[in-house]
């Protein structure tokens, strides 16, 4: 009787708390089986060493379940802790933050796919540029009213200005790749005007220039070149047409246009109700560009051209404020992956 309801009771003691009340309620000093010990001297002599034999037999049989269950109890707890301090290899993994290339750059690397194809270089100048190759050897001496079509942001040294295009690249390329060579390089880089920042004009953007120079280059291979890339960056078919224009670097000048990429050259808001979109622009590099890099204009012709990525992808992806691209705004640079 004693001894069913002990064992039941120890198997429902699940915890160390538990066990150690039931060690005290049967096996401790006043515990129910030292009751029954302590109960023999009261017993008529005859029955004292059978039932004291059978208490004993009881007190080891108790102790020795006890010390079972103590040890699975402390195995079940020792299995609960490494489960809770565990890994969970089926938990979903965290996602890594990915960068991505930024829009301006999506659309230089295109560019330069589609001038490489072409064999078109990359020629890289400086950001930092002197009077003399941001404008006087591209032939605009000081006091050239074309100067006002670059506001100029100046440095404190005098003579030495941040590039308002990347046109002076034409100078370095041809003193570092001539003379007596044909040139075929693209120079992409930033550029900088001194302007006030609205949706269509910052003060900091990309261009890109083209420059071609060889002993037969005629203006055919210009619209040849500007019509194989306008195909490949704006789609198969698009018209192209050249308007008159005038940059003092070329002779003569003219400005690139396609039909409308978005209706098609029906008329809308982007095309303002035009139908032409303006991609670029170009020339004939003048002939004092040509002596003023080292080239004799007697042998020598080339055409030049100058584009802005931020205007093309604006075209492209539809979007309306130039000052999105160096905002620095994820929201915006996010949608470019
Ligand atoms: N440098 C000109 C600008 O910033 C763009 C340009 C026009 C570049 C005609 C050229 C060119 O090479 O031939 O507005």
């Amino acid at each position: 009787m004693l001894r069913d309801k002990a064992m039941s009771g120890l198997a429902a003691a699940g915890d160390e708390a538990a066990l150690e009340a039931w060690r005290i309620e049967y096996l401790g000093r006043k515990g129910q089986v030292l009751e029954l010990l302590r109960a023999i001297p009261d017993l008529p002599a005859a029955e004292r060493p059978a039932f004291g034999q059978a208490a004993n037999a009881l007190k080891g049989e108790l102790s020795a379940a006890f010390d079972e269950r103590a040890q699975a109890v402390a195995q079940l707890k020792l299995a609960a802790e490494l489960a809770a301090e565990g890994v969970d290899v089926t938990l979903p993994g965290r996602r890594p933050q990915l960068g991505r290339l930024h829009p301006s750059n999506q659309t230089l690397r295109e560019i330069y796919g589609i001038f490489a194809a072409m064999g078109f270089q990359v020629y890289t100048s400086p950001d930092v540029e002197t009077d003399e190759y941001n404008f006087e050897l591209l032939n605009m001496p000081p006091g050239h009213p074309a100067r006002d079509m670059w506001d100029t942001f100046y440095t404190t040294t005098p003579g030495l200005i941040m590039r308002t295009h990347t046109s002076p690249g034409q100078i370095h390329a041809m003193r570092a790749l001539g003379p007596n060579r044909p040139i075929r390089v693209i120079l992409p880089g930033m550029c900088y005007r001194y302007e006030q920042v609205t949706a269509r004009s910052e003060m900091m953007f990309h261009q890109v220039e083209g420059l071609a120079i060889g002993r037969h280059i005629t203006m055919a291979d210009l619209k040849g070149v500007i019509a194989e890339f306008a195909n490949q960056l704006y789609g198969a078919g698009r018209k192209l047409r050249f308007r008159c224009s005038h940059f003092p670097f070329t002779e003569p000048s003219v400005e690139a246009d396609v039909d409308c990429i978005l209706c098609g050259g029906k008329g809308c808001a982007v095309c303002k109700y035009t139908g032409w979109l303006e991609i670029m622009g170009a020339g004939m590099v003048h002939p004092t560009v040509l002596r003023n890099g080292g080239y004799g204009p007697a042998e020598w012709s080339g055409f030049a051209f100058g584009m802005g990525p931020e205007r093309i992808t604006m075209l492209k992806q539809g979007i309306t404020d130039i000052r999105y691209f160096f905002g620095n705004d994820l929201r915006f640079l996010e949608q470019f992956g």
